[in-house]
């Protein structure tokens, strides 16, 4: 299906809000792990990639960055609920302190299965951190130890967040309104 392009963006957080719930996540992130010889971060392309970088300037604890890519939504707003690995790990994590940072957790899927995989190379430690988290479209058992966000059951762009590949670079987080459907 086609991506459509008739649609408003209309501000649900604001840059300074996002500024500052980092700035707080970083601090529990530093305090859960500590002490630690090296955080691995990874972040799950590409959704992740503006968070990550302005989380890991805020932590103090040592760290490491890697990159994972899983399947996502291609141009639709709904979820395939089938996950695939595009991109995995460079380095290894076998007794490394490892924190998952994705953009949200909607049905839970994509968390899930990147959990699972990483779990089977024995990690030390193994939490997740994700900006958004949409608890009432949860399909998974499963949540992210640190969460940015509780929204609602809209579809979010902006900071990273894509429809369709576009509005990535929004410094905000908006919800996107399809015109002609309230
Ligand atoms: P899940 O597997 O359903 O939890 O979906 C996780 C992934 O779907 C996220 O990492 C996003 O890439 C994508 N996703 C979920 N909700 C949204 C949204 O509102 N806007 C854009 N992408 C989304």
């Amino acid at each position: 299906m086609a991506a459509r392009t008739d649609y408003d963006i209309v501000e649900l957080i604001s840059a300074k809000a996002i500024a500052a719930r980092v700035e707080t996540l970083a601090r529990e992130i530093d305090a859960f792990f500590a002490p630690t010889e090296k955080l691995v971060v990874v972040g799950l392309l590409r959704g992740s990639f503006i968070f990550i970088a302005d989380l890991v300037r805020e932590l103090e604890s040592p760290v490491e960055v890697d990159f994972l890519e899983a399947s996502s939504y291609g141009d639709s707003t709904v979820s395939s609920r089938e996950v695939r690995i595009l991109k995995d790990l460079s380095g290894k994590i076998e007794g490394c302190d490892v924190l998952v940072v994705e953009d949200i957790v909607d049905t839970g899927h994509t968390l899930a299965h990147v959990l699972k995989l990483l779990a089977a190379r024995r990690p030390r430690r193994l939490e997740a951190c994700a900006l958004l988290d949409k608890p009432s479209r949860r399909e998974v058992e499963i949540s992210a130890r640190f969460t940015g966000f509780e929204i609602p059951d809209a579809f979010v762009v902006g900071y990273g967040i894509d429809y369709a590949q576009r509005n990535r670079n929004l410094p905000h987080i908006g919800v996107v309104r399809f015109r002609g459907e309230g």
